[in-house]
């Protein structure tokens, strides 16, 4: 039994709720080198979803050549059966081909994902950034007409290991065309951790005078540089209701080398509860997976949060 910490002590300044968009199964298993199998996968949602998890983002359908960590989507999506489909439950789709796999699986949400860079947009999806835009622009119009919830990811929003210094301007600028789409969500990332909050106060001003309010936009913080829990905490504080984590801080992106884990979801939630931001989740049962999932991966979650409390 742990101790009831952290004491709570309401910060006004935070929403009063914030849900936790869950990317664990696919960003974080899609950069894992050992093989874990569907069934092992299925469980992690399934324990995730019993934690109180309300979005996780299960798998991608991209091409398997590209992830082989995720060549099992087909797989994964039949042994979740029900419980991997529905609005809640979203996979990502780059194009029309995955598109038609997602609707063949019976999904019910999807996430497009662009790049704010020239260079990364080439290397994670083999187009420029203008031709990325072209292969989403179907895969989007149909999936609303299926009845889809449709999320619009951004990468190197704070920086590019390639490029270096993303202005603010031309994030904008790519995440306004992609929300022009008729994508029902933003989801701001950083890659490779290297933002620091001013920059997020600047960016969310960027998308809010371009008519993208904090109600429309998630935060996506890869923690390379310990970044992501603060930069999380910034955007809260300037209207952003919703977070991606992973739970035990796995992930990365296998097109970017200095990407490495998601903010991690014990982290996140021990930050909110503390400030009596309610979150719907269990946090003993998000460290207990975490720590299951650990004895699959063969490695250690590196969040700080589930070493203090399993004692690691
Ligand atoms: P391409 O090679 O240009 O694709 O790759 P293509 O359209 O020319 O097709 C080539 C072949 O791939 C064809 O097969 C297609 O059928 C097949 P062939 O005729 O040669 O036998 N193919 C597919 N097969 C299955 N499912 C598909 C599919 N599409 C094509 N969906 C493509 C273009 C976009 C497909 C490729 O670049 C790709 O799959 N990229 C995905 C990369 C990826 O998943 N990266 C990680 C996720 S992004 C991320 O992690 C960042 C994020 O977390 C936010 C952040 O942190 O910033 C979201
Ligand atoms: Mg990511």
């Amino acid at each position: 039994m742990r101790l009831p910490l952290p004491q709570v002590e309401r910060d006004p300044a935070l929403p009063a709720r914030v849900t936790v968009y869950e990317v664990g199964p696919r960003d974080g298993l899609q950069n894992e080198s050992a093989v874990v199998p569907a069934s092992v996968k299925a469980e992690f949602v399934r324990r995730l979803g019993a934690a109180g998890l309300d979005t996780i983002e299960t798998t991608s359908f991209v091409d398997p050549r590209w992830v082989p960590q995720l060549a099992d989507a087909e797989e994964l999506l039949a042994a979740l059966g029900t419980e991997g489909r529905g609005a809640t439950r979203p996979v990502l789709v780059p194009n029309v081909r995955g598109l038609d796999r997602a609707v063949e699986a019976g999904v019910g949400a999807i996430a497009v994902f662009g790049s704010a860079t020239e260079t990364f947009a080439r290397k994670n999806l083999n187009r420029s950034v203008a031709e990325s835009l072209e292969m989403f622009a179907p895969v989007v119009e149909r999936a609303r007409g299926e009845g889809m919830w449709v999320r619009a990811y951004v990468s190197m929003c704070f920086g590019d290991p390639w490029e270096g210094p993303v202005p603010v301007a031309q994030v904008v600028d790519v995440c306004a065309r992609l929300m022009d789409l008729g994508c029902d969500q933003l989801s701001v990332g950083d890659t490779i951790g290297v933002g620091t909050t001013g920059h997020v106060h600047r960016l969310l001003e960027g998308l809010d005078a371009a008519g993208i309010g904090p109600e429309l936009v998630g935060v996506h913080f890869h923690d390379t540089y310990g970044q992501a829990l603060a930069n999380a905490m910034a955007a809260l504080q300037d209207g952003v209701t919703v977070v991606d984590a992973s739970t035990g801080g796995l992930g990365g992106c296998p097109y970017a080398k200095s990407a490495t884990g998601n903010l991690a979801t014990e982290d996140l939630v021990w930050a909110l509860d503390g400030a009596g931001v309610e979150t719907g989740l269990d946090l003993d049962a998000l460290v207990a997976t975490s720590a299951w999932m650990a004895g699959h991966l063969g490695r250690p979650s590196p969040s700080r949060v589930v070493r203090a409390l399993s004692g690691g």
